[in-house]
């Protein structure tokens, strides 16, 4: 007498066995799943940002701004985001004025519009037709230095002489402005004119031109000079300043 499972086919011993996964196929089904699951975000790690489309800039064309510097007009072929700064030395050739910061920290750029001191690497150049613009190399006049440029030399104001163009017209259009009246914030009573040039006066308004290599006890003494020399005509040989 043969047992039940004797006579049975081995087919049937495979489809009594219950149909549960075995460990393996598993994790087979499980990481392939995963795999599956994760393809668009491995797609999308791997492709390539598409730029978005570029900005058509239109460049603005250069058009012809006439300046009057140190008594000449020049008319240059500008585009309007040109600075002054860059007129002067780039275009009209007049490398007195110096770049420093190109930001309006340092005041090595300071030039004169129609006497007043302005930082020329913050203005743009067409804003300055019109106008009257006295640069370092105005200063002087026939070949005779300015009482301002005098006195550097004498009070020896300088060292590399980096910073001196903007100096000498910041200095140049200081005793005018004092001259004018007007206060600083060093002033005691802003509402009376000044009563004198103190150091501490010249100190305030030269700040803005900063020298690097520290002259500034001589740059003082110059300016103080020229004042206590009469402050009449105090530094430029230029009608406005
Ligand atoms: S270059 Fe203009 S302030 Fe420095
Ligand atoms: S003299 Fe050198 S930066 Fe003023």
């Amino acid at each position: 007498m043969s047992s039940h499972n004797e006579s049975q086919d081995p087919g049937d011993v495979q489809a009594a066995i219950p149909t549960q996964p075995s460990r393996r196929r598993f994790l087979q089904s499980a990481a392939a799943a995963a795999t599956v699951g994760a393809a668009p975000h491995l797609r999308a790690q791997t492709q390539t940002p598409t730029a978005p489309p570029a900005q058509v800039q239109q460049a603005v064309p250069p058009r012809p701004v006439t300046l009057t510097v140190n008594g000449r007009a020049y008319t240059l072929q500008l585009e309007p985001r040109v600075t002054l700064l860059d007129a002067l030395r780039e275009y009209a050739g007049l490398m007195g004025t110096k770049k420093g910061c190109d930001r309006g920290q340092c005041g090595a750029c300071t030039v004169l519009a129609d006497g007043r001191r302005i930082n020329s690497c913050l203005t743009l150049a067409v804003m300055h037709e019109g106008e009257t613009i006295t640069t370092v190399e105005g200063l002087a006049a026939n070949g005779t230095l300015s009482p301002m440029q005098r006195a550097f030399i004498e009070h020896d104001a300088f060292q590399c002489g980096y910073c001196t163009p903007g100096q000498l017209c910041s200095a140049t259009a200081l005793l005018n402005e004092f001259r004018n009246g007007t206060a600083s914030t060093v002033t005691a009573d802003v509402r009376a004119r000044p009563a004198q040039l103190s150091d501490d006066e010249i100190r305030e308004r030269m700040s803005g031109n900063i020298c690097r290599c520290g002259a500034y006890a001589n740059i003082v003494a110059a300016v103080r000079a020229v004042h206590e020399g009469g402050g009449q005509n105090s530094g430029a040989n230029t009608p406005n300043a």
